[in-house]
C-alpha cells in the first residue's frame, strides 16, 4: 500500500507546538507579529497572502497586511520596508513574489532586515544556510524536512533527486539535503530544464522532490518501486466539475501512486507545510528579538 503523506496533519502538529511557544512569549508580554506586503492585485498572490493572514489569526500571531497599488514605485516599497524594519511589533515579514515589472525583487530582498526575513531569501540568510548555520530555513524545504521526520523517511545515505533549481525551493532543498545534519547526509542530484534524460535521474532516486513548475512533469514510469515522492507544484487546470477547474501538481498522481512507497497529494501535501513553517520562522524571529 502506498502511504499518502498528510501535510494537513503534520502542519497541524507543528502549529500545536507553536502554540506552546507563543504562550511562553505571551507570558513575557510579547505577541509575535508577521507582516505581509502585496504589491498589485494578482489573484493567486491575494489568495496566498489571505491564507497566511488567516493562519496567523488561528495561532495567535498578530497579522499585519500592507497593500500597495500595482503601479507603486520602488521608492514607495522601500519606504514600506524601512517602516517594517523599524517597527518593533513586526518580528518578521515578507514581500509576496511576484512583484510588478517596475520593481526589482532582488533589491527588495536586500533591503529587508535579515533578522526579520522569515522567507529566508536575504543573501545573508542564504549564505548562512549554505554554510550550515541557517537562521531561517526557507519554508517549503523546511516543511519537506518536517514531512520526512514525521513519516520516518531517512535521508542519510539516500539518493535524492530534486527536480527544479529555484531560489525558493530547489536550491535550498538541495543544500539542506547535503548538510551534515539531521534531515541531510543525502546524495543529491539537482535536475532542471536543461537536464538530459530526466527519467534516468528520477528512476535512480530513493526520494524524488519535484518543484519544476511544469504540470505533471514526472509520472509513474519515471520512478523506482517504493520511492518517496514529494510534489511541490500546484496549478489550476480546467476541469469538467462544479468549480470548472482542479488543482494538479508537478507529478502525475494516479500513475505515480501505483509505483511510489509514499507520495504527497496536491492539494494537502506540501502547501500546508510551507504555511506552517512561515509561522515557525515568525515565532523564532520573535523569540530571538526578545532575547
Ligand atoms: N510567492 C510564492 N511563494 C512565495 C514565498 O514563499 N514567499 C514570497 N515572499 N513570495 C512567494
Amino acid at each position: 500500500m502506498t502511504t499518502i503523506i498528510d501535510g494537513n496533519e503534520v502542519a497541524s502538529e507543528v502549529r500545536g507546538e507553536l502554540e506552546g511557544a507563543i504562550g511562553t512569549l505571551a507570558d513575557r508580554g510579547v505577541t509575535p507579529g508577521l507582516a505581509t506586503v502585496l504589491v498589485g492585485d494578482d489573484p493567486a498572490s491575494e489568495t496566498y497572502v489571505n491564507m497566511k493572514q488567516r493562519d496567523c489569526e488561528e495561532v495567535g500571531i498578530e497579522g499585519i497586511h500592507v497593500d500597495l497599488p500595482g503601479d507603486a514605485s520602488s521608492e514607495e516599497l522601500y519606504d514600506t520596508i524601512e517602516e517594517l524594519n523599524a517597527d518593533p511589533e513586526v518580528h518578521g515579514y515578507l514581500v509576496q513574489d511576484p512583484v510588478p515589472n517596475q520593481i526589482d525583487y532582488r533589491e527588495v530582498i536586500r533591503r529587508i532586515d535579515p533578522a526579520k526575513d522569515v522567507d529566508g531569501f536575504h543573501p545573508e540568510n542564504v549564505g548562512r544556510l549554505v554554510a550550515g548555520d541557517a537562521r531561517f530555513k526557507p519554508c517549503t524545504p523546511h516543511g519537506i524536512q518536517k514531512l520526512f521526520e514525521a513519516y520516518d523517511v531517512e535521508t542519510e545515505g539516500a539518493d535524492v533527486t530534486v527536480v527544479g533549481r529555484s531560489d525558493i525551493v530547489g536550491k535550498p532543498m538541495a543544500n539542506l539535503l547535503l548538510q551534515k545534519a539531521e534531515g541531510g547526509n543525502a546524495t543529491v542530484t539537482v535536475c532542471h530544464s536543461r537536464t538530459e534524460d530526466l527519467a534516468a535521474k528520477t528512476r535512480n532516486a530513493d526520494v524524488v522532490i519535484v518543484a519544476s513548475g511544469v504540470t505533471e512533469l514526472v509520472d509513474g514510469s519515471m520512478l523506482s518501486e517504493g520511492a518517496t515522492v514529494i510534489d511541490v507544484g500546484i496549478s489550476r487546470v480546467d476541469a469538467d466539475n462544479e468549480k470548472g477547474y482542479e488543482l494538479v501538481g508537478d507529478v502525475e498522481f494516479e500513475s505515480a501512486k501505483e509505483v511510489a512507497g509514499a507520495i504527497t497529494p496536491v492539494p494537502g501535501g506540501v502547501g500546508p507545510m510551507t504555511r506552517a513553517m512561515l509561522l515557525y520562522n515568525t515565532v523564532k524571529a520573535a523569540s530571538e528579538a526578545e532575547d
